[in-house]
């Protein structure tokens, strides 16, 4: 886990750069590289597009399954005195109820395949719907990292359909899990625009993603 950050950054450049379903179709190795991760229909590509302010630059879906490759993003962040080139991966779902028993169950080659192969991964955004709980899926992902001894951080989404007064239990009950402070869980919603760093003063994603990318915790 890394530890929340407040400085503020904030995306000034964000395109499409390729997709791919192996290792040969990666893009050359380049900048440092956080992957988008969680369950179909979390809101990975929404809080992508959110975060970079480009509607259209993944692609999103009412229905599970929508992202079938991995899709890496070029990403330029802004911070005080700094540029910040980075890459996100926003990778296909998994735990899509439709599918087969067996693709439900595990990742599926692209994804496992992207996190053992990537030397250029060096942070993990995990997300987690604020209305549902850490499943062994989740803990795979967050035991995987801490084993590469890479940071993640953990992403509550669509915060938006809870009610106010029942916002902050999801932090604390998440937190509670992993044994971490409830303010090492970032509480999102792509829809309202909550926890992605609009204000520079207040941190949020944008922070969070730079201290991920730079590989500390300051
Ligand atoms: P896969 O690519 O299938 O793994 O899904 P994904 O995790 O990329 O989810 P996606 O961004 O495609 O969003 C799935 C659905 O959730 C869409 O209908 C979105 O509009 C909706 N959604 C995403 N973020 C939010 C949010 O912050 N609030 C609300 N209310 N809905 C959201
Ligand atoms: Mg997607």
């Amino acid at each position: 886990m890394t530890q929340r950050s407040d400085i503020g950054w904030r995306v000034v450049e964000a395109s499409f750069e390729t997709s791919a379903a192996a290792s040969d179709g990666y893009p050359v190795p380049g900048p440092p590289e956080i992957a988008v991760a969680g369950r179909s229909n979390v809101g990975k590509s929404s809080l992508l597009n959110a975060f970079c302010g480009r509607r259209g630059l993944a692609r999103v879906s009412r229905t599970p399954g929508r992202t079938r490759l991995i899709n890496f993003f070029a990403v330029r962040l802004r911070g005080p005195g700094d540029d910040l080139p980075l890459r996100l991966v926003d990778l296909p779902g998994y735990g899509f109820a439709a599918a087969d028993r067996t693709t439900r169950e595990s990742f599926g080659p692209m994804v496992e395949g992207y996190f053992s192969q990537r030397a250029t991964l060096c942070g993990l955004l995990l997300l987690v719907d604020s209305r549902r709980d850490f499943g062994a899926a989740e803990f795979e992902l967050l035991e995987y990292m801490s084993k590469r001894q890479l940071p993640a951080l953990v992403c509550a989404t669509k915060i938006d359909k809870l009610k106010a007064s029942e916002r902050g239990l999801v932090a604390r009950r998440l937190a509670a899990k992993l044994g971490v402070p409830s303010k090492d869980i970032l509480l999102t919603s792509s829809q309202d625009r909550i926890g992605l760093g609009d204000d520079a003063r207040a941190g949020g994603l944008a922070a969070d993603i730079a201290t991920l990318a730079r590989g500390t915790s300051s």
